[in-house]
């Protein structure tokens, strides 16, 4: 049977595991079976990412160099465009982008490439996983017809099943192999074997009864934190209305051991999560005739969020009877999170769009970020990029306005805060005895 097959090879450790899309999830998790000791192949549409790989160079901040070099130099690992070589693997675990369209319907067109590919060179015997966060149904409705086109059968040639990756990029605590994994089949066996491949590289493992289960329960999770990131959002809105400190609210509320969950305000929501698993959500739940009021309310808020920004700026300067029209504005951060360099999404594009098309002269230091492009459709302002500046103090004293978008922990914000005349901090990086220690004056979400 192609269930034990399959589980002597796993065992055994001589399953080759594959891996398509070798991003912020695909290239810890390929690492994390390669040093399990299992053979692994990445496939990547793009030739940098290839030659990185194979050179043992890491591109995600996650991933050290060394765990990468180990594996490549032990012959564990390797990366290529060519998919044929997907007849090789025990093991496909498909980690591909899963965006949004303009009109914010899922774009599924990467799963179905990827599902394209292994169709082409599927074989008997072989264990597929999606790991893109999905709306429930993709795994049984788009994948198992796919793949049993060329006259394969679900358990009796292959078995299919979905993970959601949890990974959470630059947190040093949690890191592949100690989050815990969900895991549900299209039949029993996927959930069995499957959850038994994962269980030699990660410490805990949940399993579910289908994959629509392991599909919903990440889009719980995620909409689960935009939610209430948005309604953080709006407390911060409410609370600076009322002229109370936000951030002294909520860290009080924090300390109830029970029934509280601390969710802080922010600049709005990026990555390449929280702003679209929702959705995926919601157009399915249209499908089924159902309208979720609380992801479209969440979304209204947290989108709203740089242009409140913006009118924070705006109101600071002219406090100072300056116009944001030829001020000069230093953005502080502009990756989506903090100590990591993702710009996918993030609200300092947004605060930097909406600041040029007033007329500010923004630049922006961030040691995560090169460069920004504007380049996407929504841009209202100029589209030029914008280049990492290096913190000088003749940069700080020099702006009119410096607006912490992001707040990278190697930041010098005392020194920040002892050379700028005006601060809008987003995130609550000063903390308040270098508030108190400082001459600026500093505005607070
Ligand atoms: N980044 C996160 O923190 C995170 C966390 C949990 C879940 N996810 C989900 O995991 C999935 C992947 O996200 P990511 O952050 O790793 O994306 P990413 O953009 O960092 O990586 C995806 C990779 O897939 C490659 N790719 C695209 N099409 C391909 C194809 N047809 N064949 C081979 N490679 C292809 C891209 O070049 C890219 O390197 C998404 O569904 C995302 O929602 C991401």
């Amino acid at each position: 049977m192609i269930k034990d097959e399959l589980k002597t090879v796993i065992q055994e450790k001589t399953a080759c595991v594959g891996v398509i899309g070798l991003g912020y999830v695909g290239l810890p998790l390929i690492v994390e079976f390669g040093l399990k000791g299992f053979r692994g192949i990445g496939f990547e549409v793009d030739t940098k990412k290839v030659d990185d790989v194979n050179s043992g160079r890491s591109y995600i901040v996650d991933v050290p160099d060394e765990n990468l070099k180990k594996c490549v130099d032990g012959g564990l690992l390797t990366a290529t465009t060519d998919f044929s070589q997907l007849t090789e693997c025990d093991v496909i675990i498909i980690c591909v982008p899963t965006p949004l369209r303009k009109t914010k319907d899922p774009d599924m067109s990467y799963i179905i490439a990827a599902g394209e590919e292994i169709q082409k060179y599927m074989r008997r015997g072989q264990l597929m996983i999606l790991e893109s966060t999905t709306y429930p149904g993709t795994t049984d409705e788009v994948l198992q017809p796919m793949f049993e086109e060329n006259g394969l059968k679900l358990d009796e040639d292959f078995l299919l099943a979905f993970s959601p990756e949890r990974v959470d990029p630059g947190n040093p605590q949690y890191l592949t192999h100690n989050i815990p994994k969900v895991v549900g089949g299209v039949s029993k066996d996927s959930t069995e074997i499957a959850a038994m491949l994962y269980g030699e590289i990660v410490e805990q493992v949940h399993a579910v009864s289908s994959a629509r289960v392991a599909e919903a329960c990440k889009l719980w999770e995620n909409t689960f934190r935009a939610i209430n990131i948005g309604m953080a959002n709006e407390m911060a809105k409410v609370c600076n209305a009322l002229g109370i400190d936000s951030w002294e609210v909520v860290q009080a509320a924090a300390t109830k051991p029970f029934g509280f969950m601390a969710f802080y305000p922010g600049p709005g929501i990026g990555g390449h999560c929280i702003p679209l698993d929702p959705h995926y959500l919601s157009w399915k739940a249209r499908q089924h005739g159902f309208d979720s009021q609380f992801i479209s309310l969440a979304e209204q808020v947290n989108s709203g969020m740089p242009a409140y920004v913006v009118k924070l700026v705006s109101t600071a300067l002219n406090n100072e009877k300056k116009a944001v029209n030829g001020s000069k504005i230093l953005i502080l951060g502009v990756a989506y999170k903090k100590d990591i360099d993702d710009m996918r999404e993030s609200p300092a594009l947004s605060i930097i769009d909406l600041l040029r098309a007033r007329g500010a002269d923004v630049m922006y230091h961030d040691p995560f970020v090169a460069e920004v492009t504007f380049d996407h459709a929504y841009t209202i302002g100029e589209a030029e990029p914008l280049y990492n500046n290096e913190l000088t103090d003749e940069l700080i004293s020099d702006s009119d306005c410096v607006v912490i978008c992001t707040e990278h922990s190697n930041v010098d914000y005392n020194r920040v805060c002892q050379l700028a005349g005006l601060i809008v901090d987003t995130r609550n990086a000063l903390s308040t005895d270098i508030r108190n220690g400082s001459k600026a004056n500093i505005v607070r979400l």
